[in-house]
């Protein structure tokens, strides 16, 4: 574990720290986040040429402020484009989705790319998914029910959100297993970091198969019309700013990987958290009329998602710091929420905090699109399994947290009952 105050001499290599903290820090990253919040709430990583916040204002006000954009043109429009090299032919398909995510673009392009999409998230287009997903929870459950030491993960936090967001993109069940490798590829893809060759061919051939996938799915519904997602999306189409055909694509991925990668996360970190402070268990098993609650201190506790970045396209001055114009900030979204300076104790987990203001979802323009559907998903499956196994336990001794600098997640968790 990290000293929290280690003396001057000892001063911790942060940038290695970020090296290797998918291999070690994923397991415990809050005494890292302690000693940021506490000693380096804003420090250049110069080796990376990157900046790290992690206090929750500073954390607020890089994801607010337009001054901070995504895509590196914006920050640095005078510079392009030769300093940027091209990507490899292998890497290609991957930048072509990539770029038309609204997730990494900017006004105006992800304002319309948004907007394309938002009125299927509505929250009461949500709440009339309700009854769907109890009853995916409800059968997921019965179908654990007799097993001996099921792995909750495997069984039962992967299956909900993912059954869930292909119903509603209308990718047929049976397609399922196949998206879970290419979210996986995706996942280590937004991680960043070393790309070693084989991984660039591995991501590319993955890119190349999931845009073939949802082609080919995108011309079945052009004929023939369905309840789904991806026919309201095309019958949109006869709007004048409507989405392109490769737009639809990355969109599907995008959805697609969010809902892959981030509730089965939430739902295991749940599980995990409740089961460790028995206390809180128990009273949620008495009150769930908490269980709103529980979910908005879990998505606090153990944020689903630990950081993003933005990156400057001013000089940006914070505190008597200033990041230069083209400077990345990672901002810690997991160290934001346990700041003391925003939340009262915030290494205590409470179901009753109040209030609760955490940055899980992120803030500003790229705020979760999914958040109504994370949090009703995170409700129904929290809701389901405490109805049918109140008694239930951890039957693994220690935490297997995935190495994922990204995704704070389970690998697997098994549990009794
Ligand atoms: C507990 C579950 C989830 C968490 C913690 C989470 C977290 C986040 C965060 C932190 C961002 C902002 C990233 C940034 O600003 O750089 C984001 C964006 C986004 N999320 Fe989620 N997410 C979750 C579930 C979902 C689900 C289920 C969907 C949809 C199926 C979804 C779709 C999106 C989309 C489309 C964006 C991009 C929004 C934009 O760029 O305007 N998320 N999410």
């Amino acid at each position: 574990m990290l000293q929290k105050q280690p003396p001057a001499s000892e001063k911790p290599d942060i940038a290695s720290w970020f090296r290797t903290y998918s291999d070690h820090l994923h397991s415990e990253p809050y005494s890292f986040y302690a000693y940021l919040l506490e000693h380096e709430p804003l420090c250049y990583v110069e080796e990376s040429n990157f900046w790290v916040a992690s206090r929750y204002e500073d954390v607020n006000r890089v994801l607010k402020d337009p001054l901070f954009v995504r895509e590196y043109r914006n920050a640095v429009p005078e510079r392009q484009p030769k300093e940027l090299p091209p990507p490899s032919k292998e890497w290609r398909p991957v930048n072509e989705l990539l770029d038309n995510w609204m997730l990494f673009r900017d006004a105006p392009a992800h304002t319309r790319l948004r907007g394309l999409v938002s009125h299927a998230f509505t929250p009461r287009k949500m709440e009339r998914l309700k009854p769907k997903i109890r009853s995916i929870a409800e059968h997921l459950a019965d179908r654990i029910a007799n097993e001996q030491q099921p792995d909750l993960i495997a069984s039962f936090a992967f299956p909900l959100p993912v059954i869930v967001i292909a119903e509603l993109l209308g990718v047929p069940p049976e397609d399922r297993e196949l998206f879970k490798d290419w979210s996986n590829t995706f996942a280590k893809v937004l991680e960043g970091g070393d790309r070693p060759p084989e991984f660039v061919r591995q991501a590319g051939r993955a890119a190349e198969d999931i845009a073939e996938y949802f082609r080919r799915l995108i011309a079945e519904r052009k004929s023939t019309p369905r309840e789904d997602m991806i026919s309201d999306l095309l019958a949109a189409q006869v709007q004048a700013d409507a989405l392109t055909e490769q737009e639809l694509i990355a969109t599907c991925v995008l959805l697609l990987v969010a809902g892959h990668e981030t509730t089965v996360n939430l739902i295991g970190n749940s599980v995990l958290v409740l089961l460790n402070h028995l206390e809180q268990h128990a009273r949620l098993l008495e009150s769930p009329e908490l269980t709103a609650s529980a979910v908005e201190e879990v998505l606090r506790f153990e944020s689903p998602v630990q950081m993003t970045s933005r990156l400057a396209s001013v000089d940006y001055d914070i505190g008597g710091q200033t990041i230069r114009q083209g400077q990345s900030v990672n901002v810690m979204l997991g160290a934001a929420n346990r700041d003391p300076a925003q939340f009262e104790r915030p290494d205590r987990f409470d179901i009753r905090r109040s209030p609760n203001r955490h940055l899980a979802f992120a803030s500003g323009s790229h705020f979760c699109l999914g958040a109504p559907l994370a949090r009703i998903e995170g409700e129904i499956a929290l809701a389901a399994l405490l109805e049918r196994f109140p008694q239930m336990r951890l039957a693994d001794s220690k935490p297997n947290w995935r190495s994922n600098i990204l995704f704070r997640g389970l690998e697997s968790m098994h549990v009794r009952f």
